[in-house]
């Protein structure tokens, strides 16, 4: 069994975009920046976003936060989306989802200028990376995607299945898994709550990326002896034994599982740094585009 370690890879790449963003300075251009918006105190989604501006500052990039309290209302967000757009010095900007009930996430989505939605989350970004087209793709998907790369895990004509259908990380995931390029040339299979029979699904997967946000759900005997296993969750677990009060657990039951495993990503150090630096890539490229200079 092999770890995949996606603290160490996201420092690696970490690395080629501070050196990306000296270049882009040595050619005249600014800085990329990014800012992210952040509504009420949910305690993961405030660690979620310290991490992102941390990463910021450390890839030479500029960052801002907007915060709010958890009853701002949905037209004041919907200002500030309309400010960021129209601010030429933001190359991209996030909303940390998820939102109070009372704000429509949609609507927050789609009112992003799709040139900054580094989150790639706009129906138009999501149609472009649908039809194979240059976008922002979703970061942890992205993320996920470098993971495999970088550590050269075959996906050709692999079985993949995906459980869990977010639009976060399970549908595009699934997607990207399935298209044409490497990595990818998957079968893909999407599992979610509804389907009938889950383990005889997962137990098909050459690689199994479990999205679905229930602490231990994978289990030994749900996968594939040699199967590549992606742990996408990242939910807090009342610990005692821990400083804070809490562990970050994943979807799968690490202990037992990797021994079936070529390949498994820990929680914590697996995907979640892979994601933030994805959105830095996104933002670089971003900038780069704004000022015209494209490496
Ligand atoms: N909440 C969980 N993951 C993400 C993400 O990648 N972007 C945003 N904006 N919110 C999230």
């Amino acid at each position: 069994m092999q770890l995949i370690d996606g603290k160490k890879t996201a420092a690696t790449i970490r690395e080629q975009i501070a050196v990306d963003v000296k270049e882009l300075l040595n050619k005249g251009g600014k800085a990329p920046h990014l800012v992210a918006v952040i509504v009420g105190n949910d305690g993961a989604s405030h660690t979620y976003v310290n991490g992102k501006i941390k990463a910021c500052e450390l890839a030479g990039f500029k960052s801002g936060l907007v915060q709010f309290d958890a009853d701002v209302t949905e037209e004041k967000l919907l200002q500030t989306v309309k400010e960021l757009n129209e601010d030429d010095e933001v190359d991209g900007f996030i909303v940390q989802l998820p939102l109070p009930d009372h704000i429509d996430e949609k609507k927050v989505t789609e009112a992003i200028n799709p040139d900054k939605d580094v989150d790639g989350f706009h129906p138009t970004n999501i149609g472009r990376m649908v039809l194979g087209l240059p976008t922002f793709l979703p970061a942890t998907p992205f993320g996920i995607l470098q993971l495999l790369e970088h550590y050269n895990i075959e996906t050709s004509g692999k079985h993949c299945v995906v459980v869990g259908r977010s639009h976060i990380v399970g549908t595009p995931m699934t997607l990207l898994m399935s298209r044409k390029g490497n990595p990818g040339n998957c079968t893909v299979t999407m599992a979610h709550s509804r389907t009938k029979d889950l383990k005889e699904e997962t137990l098909r997967a050459d690689i199994l990326i479990a999205a679905l946000g229930k602490p231990g759900f994978i289990t030994k005997d749900m996968v594939k002896e040699g199967a590549v296993v992606i742990d996408v969750g990242t939910t807090r677990v009342a610990d005692a034994t821990k400083k804070r009060g809490y562990a970050v657990k994943g979807d799968v039951l690490f202990d037992e599982v990797a021994e079936k495993c070529s390949f498994i990503t820990p929680v914590p150090g697996g995907v979640g740094p892979m994601t933030i630096v994805s959105l830095l890539k996104n933002t670089l490229i971003s900038a780069q585009r704004r000022q015209g200079l494209e490496s």
